[in-house]
């Protein structure tokens, strides 16, 4: 009830009231092979549904940093408490100030469900950009959308995007993959 609660009060940045189901959060981690991740990175974590899912899949000595603006969801995501989380209580634009503050010069994997479609046009494409620009090479960038309209978005910054369907999700869910070539 509190993420449905949070979202109503909060509904321009979170985009949805729903959090994803578990069939989207599968969907969502299996893009990546985090095998040999050191540095993985969650955009938009909402109460930590997605972050769960990496956690599991993640290796023991890898960093997990999160990005979420929400306090609320915040608290929620510190009682995960886990060693390899880095909750950053602020916007995925400062990216590159908190990679910096923590020592890390690149990211293996970017999971997002940043809902781009109500952010203004140039903070979600300097958000994409920086993203792609701390990746490392052929690392993936993957996005949740419940349309395809910022499809293009990917295609410019990354010059490639893949697209799988979830339909098991409340409202069905598109799952977005770049790579940085
Ligand atoms: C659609 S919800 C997703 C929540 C959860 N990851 C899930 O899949 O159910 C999007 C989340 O992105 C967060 N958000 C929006 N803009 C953000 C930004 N610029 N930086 C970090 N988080 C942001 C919202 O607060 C919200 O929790």
């Amino acid at each position: 009830m509190s993420f449905i609660t949070e979202s109503i009060k909060n509904i321009k940045t979170v985009g949805t009231v729903t959090r994803s189901s578990k069939f989207l959060c599968k969907k969502m981690v299996e893009q990546t092979d985090f095998e040999d991740a050191k540095v993985i990175v969650e955009l938009g974590a909402g109460d930590g549904v997605i972050t769960k899912h990496i956690l599991k899949k993640m290796p023991k000595d890898a960093t997990l940093m999160v990005f979420e603006v929400h306090p609320e969801f915040c608290i929620a995501l510190r009682k995960l408490d886990d060693p390899r989380l880095i909750i950053i209580e602020d916007t995925a634009e400062k990216i590159g100030e908190y990679l910096a503050q923590n020592n890390f010069t690149e990211i293996d994997a970017i999971i997002s469900a940043i809902p781009f479609v109500v952010v203004p046009e140039a903070e979600s494409y300097r958000i994409v950009e920086a993203c792609k620009h701390y990746l490392k090479e052929m690392g993936t960038y993957v996005q949740v959308h419940y349309s395809l309209v910022k499809k293009k978005m990917y295609e410019n910054v990354f010059g490639n995007v893949d697209i799988s369907f979830v339909p098991l999700n409340v409202p069905p869910a598109f799952v977005l993959k770049s790579h940085k070539m």
